[in-house]
């Protein structure tokens, strides 16, 4: 699996050297919650302090748009830097003009859903999408429980992907450590978000490596 940390579990007084840490303990993207206060029930960051960290890191930017109305802002950020971006199916009434919108701009185009949505309402996207991103807790904080009720919508998304000849990755989000990995992995999950898991530990380098080569 590949690895994405996300950045909103990182000690924001620190922030640079957080990022420089991470980026040399291997990671192969780094995640960027954005959350508008209204789609989710807390507020981070927009493009200007996206592109301020494209600035300081090598490393591909992975964001994931918790917005309203993403629509109106993906030019923001991708001309910010955003090399993956997914948002949410529940948040915008223009999917197809938000995949468009991505592809045509040439960045790997990420459809997410939340825990309460079932993946019947987004299997008629997969081929248009690098990847799906399916949320294991409900979005907004770092730091919760893996819900295992969403598990079972990895191996659904995997068994459509396979019948359908698909080249979608399946991204997993939310509440992923060193124990659960491997269940995640085994499902046939190709890039695993981990936001406390990893900045929460005391050795970026450990964490990712075991998250990466998780088997059951
Ligand atoms: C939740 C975010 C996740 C989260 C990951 O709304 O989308 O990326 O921060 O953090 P952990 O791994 O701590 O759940
Ligand atoms: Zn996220």
């Amino acid at each position: 699996m590949k690895v994405a940390p996300s950045v909103i579990a990182a000690d924001f007084s620190k922030f640079q050297d957080e990022v420089k840490r991470i980026e040399e303990a291997g990671a192969d993207l780094l995640h960027l919650d954005i959350m508008d206060g209204v789609f989710v029930p807390n507020i981070t960051f927009g493009p200007m302090v996206v592109e301020a960290i494209d600035m300081i890191t090598q490393m591909e930017l992975d964001v994931h748009l918790m917005i309203v109305r993403p629509e109106n802002y993906l030019a923001q950020f991708i001309d910010a830097g955003a090399d993956w971006i997914s948002f949410h199916a529940e948040a915008s009434e223009k999917i197809d003009e938000c995949l468009k919108t991505i592809r045509e701009r040439g960045k790997k185009v990420g459809l997410a859903i939340s825990p309460p949505t079932p993946f019947t309402k987004v299997r008629q996207y997969l081929e248009r999408l690098d990847f799906l991103l399916i949320m294991t807790v409900n979005p907004g904080f770092y730091g919760q429980k893996l819900i295992t009720d969403c598990l079972r919508k990895i191996e659904e998304a995997k068994e459509w992907i396979r019948e359908h000849r698909l080249d979608c990755l399946i991204q997993v989000d939310g509440g992923i450590d060193c124990l659960n990995a491997p269940i995640v992995c085994e499902a046939g999950v190709d890039i695993v978000v981990a936001g406390a898991g990893v900045f929460k530990s005391d050795d970026y380098t450990r964490v990712i490596k075991e998250l990466r080569c998780s088997k059951v």
